[in-house]
């Protein structure tokens, strides 16, 4: 490309924001040039609205910036949303409406039938629902990606789809980094595990079966598979682990459930998207592994790692699979919305 598109962040001073800001430094295609928060920070520089909890700083050319208000005005067409779920809503239509491309991270819209849930290696034909948006007579359009824990499942699943997928018991194993900051308080994490995530497990459950189902011209027709989710936070900090069992209509032999792994690729790896890894769903031999401290960094955080595929006896297979909650499963899952949306001249005005 020769001439990047500007681009914003909705939400911009939060822990997904700043991760948004931390991918994007140095995007071939996208040039971070606008900041929207709350009116507590609007009119403040960057640097001195929000305290940066990444590791090392603020980049200086965002750290300059002054923040806005979350207003449609004078924002770049294309915007990146990590909104805080109590305020997305209506925030996001607005700048929809009013002609912006909206790649959401929050949960807001995700279930909304005219709107994708994308995980581009899995369902990039799912983007063609934007065009029932016009009925509502926006400008622009809003796309999503799923949650963090979600994406994991659903790299795992993905390969395994065409043998007919049945049923599906998930346990989650969540990092605490998933809960934002200051997030979980350290006295009920450290040294223990909380069996519980507010609306965590309905999420999954519904998500997995839009992104696994069939785009119907105007419609997606959800996976008709039966999902069941347990979460768990874990004392992680990054990566979201899930243990996963799965029924076929018909069990494959296990050879060809490792072929369909290491034989998936998608759109993203055909049109060398910039931030694509080179193979999204990794097969790791090694019996203990994939673990979050070992492999959740790995390939910048954009491959799902799946291990220890074996029979099941109450369901056919069971396997493991690990994905980076903040980057597969939060900014860079939105970034490779909007690169799989430029790569389909979706972003061309
Ligand atoms: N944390 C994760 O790992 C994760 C993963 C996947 C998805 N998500 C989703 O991503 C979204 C952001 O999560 P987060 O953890 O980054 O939250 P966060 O740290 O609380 O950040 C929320 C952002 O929303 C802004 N905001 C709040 N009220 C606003 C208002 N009235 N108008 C405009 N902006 C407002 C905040 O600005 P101020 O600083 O000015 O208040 C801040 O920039 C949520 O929807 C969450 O569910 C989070």
């Amino acid at each position: 490309m020769q001439t990047r598109i500007e681009v914003g962040i909705l939400g911009a001073t939060g822990m997904v924001g700043q991760h948004f800001i931390k991918f994007l430094q140095g995007h071939p295609w996208f040039d971070l040039k606008w900041l929207g928060a709350s009116d507590r920070s609007a009119g403040k520089k960057y640097r001195d609205a929000m305290t940066w909890n990444l590791t090392g700083v603020a980049p200086d050319s965002v750290a300059n910036l002054t923040v806005e208000e979350c207003k449609p005005g004078n924002a770049p067409m294309l915007l990146f949303s990590a909104m805080d779920a109590s305020v997305a809503t209506e925030i996001e239509r607005a700048f929809a409406e009013a002609g912006h491309v909206v790649v959401s991270n929050s949960k807001n819209h995700r279930m909304e039938r005219d709107v994708p849930l994308l995980v581009p290696e899995i369902n990039p034909d799912h983007l063609q629902l934007v065009e029932e948006q016009r009925g509502r007579g926006w400008k622009g359009r809003i796309v999503t990606n799923p949650n963090c824990a979600t994406v994991a499942l659903t790299m795992g699943l993905a390969p395994m789809k065409q043998f007919g997928i049945t049923r599906v018991v998930a346990t989650t194993m969540q990092a605490i980094s998933g809960a934002g900051y200051p997030g979980v308080a350290s006295m009920d994490i450290v040294g223990n595990v909380i069996p519980f995530i507010g609306g965590e497990e309905e999420k999954i459950e519904r998500e997995t079966q839009k992104i696994l189902g069939e785009f119907r011209g105007s419609h997606i027709e959800p996976l008709a598979a039966k999902v069941s989710a347990h979460c768990n936070r874990v004392p992680v900090v990054d990566g979201h682990t899930v243990t996963v069992s799965v029924e076929f209509s018909s069990k494959p032999p296990a050879e060809e459930l490792r072929a369909a792994i290491d034989g998936f690729i998608g759109v993203p790896q055909q049109r060398r998207l910039p931030s694509a890894p080179l193979r999204p769903v990794v097969y790791m031999e090694q019996a203990n592994r994939p673990q979050p401290r070992k492999d959740a960094e790995r390939d910048r955080g954009m491959a799902a790692f799946v291990g220890r595929l074996r029979e099941c006896p109450a369901l056919d297979y069971k396997f493991v699979v690990l994905a980076h909650n903040t980057v597969r499963g939060a900014a860079g899952a939105a970034v490779l919305n909007a690169e799989l949306m430029q790569s389909e001249g979706m972003l061309e005005r």
